[in-house]
């Protein structure tokens, strides 16, 4: 997949990140990430652009990409299918790079929590059991060599699904999270410049400490799929899901577990989102200055 090097050039040179879709190259919002925010342009049909507005040189963007094309070819190793993609750096100001992800596009009701409500039981079965034999073949990935250790954020709506072929993609592949002889490849101050200076310390603890993690174990990333099927409004879904864990996991999973994370989880984003919300009014008010990130209205958790 190739795309025009230069259209998105002028995509990022006339965009205001906070209202993208009034910009003058015809732009639609499809997803909000929790750094990057997802766009379709009318002159990209059949892709998504993936925009991370974090890097203060192209240096460190390319570094960024070198570690996103690792991620990727270890994902692919681990058995994953990925989507077709391509990659932009734009250079926008003497303090800003811009890195923008191209990703083979889906249908909305292909990505994975829409698939939730729309297959009946054995479809329905069958994509669960598919999405938990990927997060497992990525276990065994890391079991079967001491090089490479791969994270995952299995979450539903991290998955593509095209149900009359049977295929399941991995998409939130803008974070490549992975260890290198027991070292972190990702720079966890980069994804901490999408947060507000001022918070930066209660967030670095949070983050540091548990979100980053989290997502390199086994017991951590099924709870984390789980209970975000609360935050989906698929708790009708829960039983199932734990069941179908259950058939793989060594230790076992509980509904009572899978709550009480979830509160706590919903606890650091709400957090997260609100120093954001400040930091955004800070940057248009106070500093005078344009607010790069794209941030998410009223989440309902
Ligand atoms: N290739 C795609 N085609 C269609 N929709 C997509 C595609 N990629 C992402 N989306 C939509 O955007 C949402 C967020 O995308 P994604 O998971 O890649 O970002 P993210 O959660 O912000 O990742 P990260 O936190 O790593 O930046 C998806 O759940 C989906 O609804
Ligand atoms: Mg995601």
């Amino acid at each position: 997949m190739k795309i025009d090097q230069d259209l998105i050039r002028k995509f990022e040179e006339q965009l205001d990140p906070q209202n993208i879709e009034a910009s003058g190259i015809p732009a639609k919002l499809v997803g909000f990430g929790e750094i990057s925010s997802i766009i379709a342009l009318q002159d990209l049909p059949g892709m998504v652009l993936k925009r991370m507005p974090m890097f203060p040189d192209v240096a460190s963007a390319e570094n960024y990409l070198n570690t996103y094309r690792e991620y990727c070819s270890l994902l692919n190793a681990a058995g994953l299918k990925l989507p077709a993609d391509d990659t932009a750096i734009i250079k926008k100001s003497e303090r800003l790079t811009v890195l923008y992800f191209a990703q083979q596009k889906f249908l909305p009701e292909q990505i994975g929590n829409k698939v939730l409500k729309s297959l009946e039981k054995a479809e329905l079965e069958q994509f669960i059991e598919r999405v938990i034999a990927a997060i497992y073949s990525v276990w065994r990935f890391n079991k079967s060599q001491d090089k490479y250790q791969l994270a995952i954020d299995a979450q539903i709506s991290n998955w593509a699904y095209v149900v009359d072929k049977n295929e399941l993609y991995y998409i939130d592949t803008s974070t490549p999270l992975f260890k290198i002889d027991g070292i972190e490849q990702l720079d966890p101050e980069l994804i901490l410049t999408s947060a507000p200076s001022f918070g930066r310390a209660i967030i670095r603890k949070f983050f540091l400490a548990d979100v980053m993690n989290r997502y390199y174990d086994e017991k951590s990333v099924n709870v984390d799929l789980v209970a975000n099927l609360y935050k989906e409004k698929l708790a009708n879904l829960v039983p199932l899901f734990i069941e179908k864990i259950n058939e793989r996991s060594s230790g076992k999973l509980t509904e009572e577990e899978v709550a009480a994370y979830y509160k706590e989880d919903n606890f650091i984003w709400a957090l997260f989102l609100s120093l954001r919300k400040i930091d955004r009014w800070l940057h248009t008010y106070l500093y005078r200055k344009q607010y790069q990130f794209i941030l998410p209205g009223k989440i309902e958790r």
